[in-house]
């Protein structure tokens, strides 16, 4: 193995055909038939939408056109930062609910936190780990508190249908990818009481607007660019302007395009296999690591979006990131803390926590190589 990459999406020929028919306007009616797709794996009543974040936003504002009262919305202390965002382009008050070691809510942390003015709560499966929504349901409902099942990083396991509304995301590197800043998502409406606004506000929102730079930087820099470190730094240097140009974060929002629709679509044939073979290499990780690293989300047989690894003592992951790239291998650093609040309800245990690459491609002697570099590196 000479590089390791993160696999932001499983991308080949299929993908590309589909992006180019989107492209092309041959994929009018790709938006429908994902939605029918995604009927067919069991969720109901779903909203296509540009992004995950959008999905999260229709939510926020219906929730919060029913309960004008209400200002707060509990939010994980570790979790990405688009969804404190979108708490607060709603007008809203994001407030940090500490994590366990699985990196999800902790839900003991939660009868301390509801009250009054608390409009929902933001029920992750962080990576794919399966949060209890049913107990957070339990503690919210007593208070009028809404749920939402935000199952953004995975499809499968019925993640996304508990709660009021369910929240899918195809945006870069979930579990299918149908591009990024606008790789699509779903806003799935599980309370019969709130179909009738969701479906309105959904249709009030604009079409999507064709964008090809997006899916044009999607198929480099997530898809086709295979390996860390290997362009020569005067290329990367040329390259960076463009990219950044081309990746430029987008919160508009509208409907999911009908060439990141295209793209999903060409994937859910081969969602078992993606899962399948996550949770297979997640296996041999499980066998290659040892003291002082583990595996805070690792459960032998089940999915997860993301393999973290973490280790105690040693060195930082953002000083392992740097070696391991000159090694060859991608790594991803932990999302930053959101608030004040959020980074001291953490205090330092994301310090020494990394991503490592899961890709379908690896062997298992590549995983014990991956997992031998980061063991000589973090000392
Ligand atoms: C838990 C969670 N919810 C919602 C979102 C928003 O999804 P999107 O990136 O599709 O806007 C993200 C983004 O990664 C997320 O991690």
């Amino acid at each position: 193995m000479r590089h390791a990459r993160i696999g932001y999406c499983h991308w080949g020929a299929d993908e590309v055909r589909a992006v180019l028919a989107g492209w092309t306007g041959r994929a009018a009616d790709a938006p429908e038939r994902l939605n029918a797709a995604i009927a067919g794996l069991g969720y109901g009543d779903v909203h296509l939408v540009n992004r995950g974040k959008t999905g999260l936003s229709l939510a926020l504002d219906v929730m919060k056109a029913q309960a004008p009262g209400r200002t707060k919305v509990l939010v994980p202390a570790y979790c990405c930062p688009a969804v404190p965002r979108a708490v607060r382009d709603a007008g809203l008050e994001p407030l940090a609910v500490r994590v366990g070691d699985d990196l999800n809510l902790d839900i003991e942390a939660l009868p301390a936190a509801v009250g009054a003015d608390v409009l929902a709560i933001v029920a992750v499966h962080m990576y794919g780990a399966p949060l209890d929504v049913d107990a957070v349901t339990a503690i919210a409902r007593p208070h009028g508190i809404r749920v939402i099942d935000d199952a953004a990083h995975v499809l499968g396991d019925d993640l996304g249908t508990r709660g009021d509304f369910g929240l899918l995301s195809f945006n870069q590197s979930k579990t299918l990818a149908g591009g990024a800043p606008n790789g699509g998502g779903a806003l799935l409406v599980n309370a019969p009481e709130l179909r009738d606004a969701t479906r309105a506000a959904w249709q009030a929102m604009p079409r999507a607007p064709l964008r090809r730079r997006h899916h044009a930087w999607f198929l480099y820099a997530y898809a086709l660019d295979p390996f860390p470190r290997r362009l020569p730094s005067y290329a990367t240097r040329l390259v960076r302007p463009v990219a950044q140009w081309c990746e430029a974060r987008d919160d508009s929002h509208s409907h999911m395009s009908e060439t990141a629709a295209a793209a999903v679509l060409s994937q859910i044939p081969k969602l078992p296999a993606i899962r399948a073979s996550r949770a297979r290499i997640m296996g041999w990780y499980a066998d290659a690591v040892a003291k002082p690293m583990w595996l805070p989300q690792y459960v032998p047989g089940a999915y997860r979006t993301r393999m973290i690894v973490a280790w105690d003592g040693g060195r930082t992951s953002r000083e392992v990131r740097s070696a391991m790239l000159d090694a060859g291998i991608s790594v991803r650093t932990p999302y930053p803390a959101w608030s004040d609040e959020a980074a001291s309800l953490l205090g330092d245990r994301f310090v020494r926590q990394i991503e490592l690459p899961c890709d379908p491609r690896l062997r298992e002697a590549d995983v014990r190589a991956i997992v031998d570099t980061l063991s000589r590196i973090i000392g």
